[in-house]
């Protein structure tokens, strides 16, 4: 398999972070070199923005939060991402492009050609191989979860925006897939492997 940038995307408790390992465990089993990664949070610079966009008691501008994901995802294609692609390794990222089209720019209402353009400017008009929404209605998404960061307390209105834009969004991606995050993790990985160019 040549290296491939996968990415995972989809709300809060759809079980991206269980994917990244199992698709990890499995690719690697494989004897296919991985690396998996999340955004906000892949680098060592991210991680502290990753603290600034999490907490529940910072007020933050719509745009100001765009700007500090930006900041995340432009390190994060640079330092991590490219020079991965670029030693023969396959990357699986848990968010990227579409998590800012869908939660900054339908569920937060910035202008969508705005994040556009300024996603092509973070990532240097990087695009995934192979996008992968996991898909979950709002209602069981806050079902699974428990602690509440600066997103998750958001209103299910605002979890409803963002689903249907995902659901939008996914068609214009080139092999973007929608895999139903209800099912049990083993079916959903299974699903997410027998789309991809495995040898
Ligand atoms: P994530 O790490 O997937 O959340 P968790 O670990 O709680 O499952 O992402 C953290 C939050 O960041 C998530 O609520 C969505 C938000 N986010 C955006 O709003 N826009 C973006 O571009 C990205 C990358 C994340």
């Amino acid at each position: 398999m040549r290296s491939l940038f996968i990415v995972l995307e989809g709300p809060d408790a759809a079980g991206k972070s269980t994917q990244l390992r199992l698709l990890s465990a499995e690719l690697s089993a494989r004897g296919i070199p991985v690396v998996v990664t999340k955004e906000p949070g892949g680098t060592e610079l991210g991680k502290h923005l990753r603290r600034l966009l999490l907490d529940p008691r910072r007020r933050i501008e719509p745009l100001a939060e765009l700007f500090l994901l930006l900041a995340d995802r432009h390190q994060h294609v640079e330092e991590l991402i490219k020079p991965a692609l670029a030693a023969g390794k396959t990357v699986i990222s848990s968010r990227y492009t579409l998590s800012s089209l869908a939660y900054q720019g339908r569920g937060r209402g910035l202008s969508m050609d705005l994040v556009r353009r300024l996603n092509e400017l973070a990532t240097g008009g990087l695009q995934p191989d192979y996008t992968f929404l996991l898909d979950l209605p709002p209602e069981v998404a806050r079902e699974r979860t428990a602690d509440r960061d600066r997103f998750e307390a958001e209103g299910m209105d605002f979890y409803s925006r963002v689903r249907e834009a995902y659901l939008e969004l996914i068609r214009e991606v080139p092999n973007g897939h929608v895999i139903d995050a209800t099912l049990p993790p083993e079916e959903v990985k299974r699903r997410i492997l027998e789309r991809l160019p495995l040898v």
